[in-house]
């Protein structure tokens, strides 16, 4: 399987440095992924210009939110076909970050979820459990039922993606043992296989929270580790390109 590596940009970047970042990314990277499948999910703002900075090259742009309905009055909302009108093929749903601030369900990040493949957008779903959760010894009962949730029917058979991303390990420096994320890792491949059978033993499970150049070789590493999705060092095109790098050396 192809890992991906996807940088989140969260609420970053204005015109001029988030061309930039696209652009040195975009040049960095050459004439193909290697191997590698590359995304950047800009601002809304910013999806329409990236996707031009990069069009032609094999980095594809992405979206960071959606709502479930392709249009109406939903003030200060965007769609899936918005999105994907702008230039995305891809759009990140249910991050921990929307599912705090704006009180995000798993039965609304499951519409976003269908709403994204109606438009013809690859979803990918992040699901991770709190600390306080990982302490109690919850952590996986959380996952698996923000899975359960989340994932629509189909979800498999339309090669979305899921992304482990521990909300303690966001922006925090820490990350989870390599052992604690293969075993996650593995416990949320379980479920998607019996929950989809073969499509769901092809889904690609990235691994995001605190990755950077410096530890993404052995994180990419893990068993059932497809990849990386990557928020603070996806703003720095070296470091982003140093764990793109890592992900080669990680299917060598
Ligand atoms: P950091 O890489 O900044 O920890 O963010 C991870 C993340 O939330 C990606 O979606």
């Amino acid at each position: 399987m192809r890992p991906l590596i996807a940088g989140n940009w969260k609420m970053n970047g204005l015109g001029a440095e988030g061309l930039a970042l696209a652009s040195a990314v975009r040049k960095g990277l050459g004439e193909g992924g290697q191997g590698v499948e590359v995304l950047l999910c800009p601002p809304f703002t910013l999806i329409e210009r990236v996707a031009r900075a990069v069009a032609g090259s094999p980095i594809a742009v992405g979206g960071q939110d959606c709502h479930p309905k392709a249009s109406g009055a939903h003030t200060g909302d965007v769609s899936a076909p918005m999105l994907k009108d702008a230039g995305a093929t891809w759009v990140i749903l249910g991050h921990s970050e929307r599912r705090a601030d704006h009180g995000e369900t798993d039965a609304l990040v499951r519409a976003k979820v269908e709403a994204a493949l109606a438009a013809g957008l690859t979803p990918i779903v992040c699901v991770g459990e709190t600390l306080a959760e990982r302490d109690a010894g919850r952590a996986e009962a959380v996952v698996e039922a923000q899975l359960a949730g989340s994932l629509p029917e189909g979800f498999a058979a339309a090669k979305g993606v899921v992304a482990y991303e521990p909300v303690w390990a966001i922006g925090t420096g820490r990350t989870p043992s390599d052992a604690d994320i293969g075993a996650m890792h593995a416990a949320i491949r379980a479920l998607l296989a019996t929950r989809f059978g073969e499509a769901g033993k092809a889904v690609r499970i990235l691994y995001g929270g605190s990755v950077k150049a410096a530890n993404a070789k052995p994180i990419l590493a893990v068993p059932e580790v497809g990849g990386a999705l990557v928020g603070g060092a996806s703003l720095q095109a070296e470091e982003f390109l140093a764990i793109i790098a890592a992900a080669r050396v990680a299917v060598a």
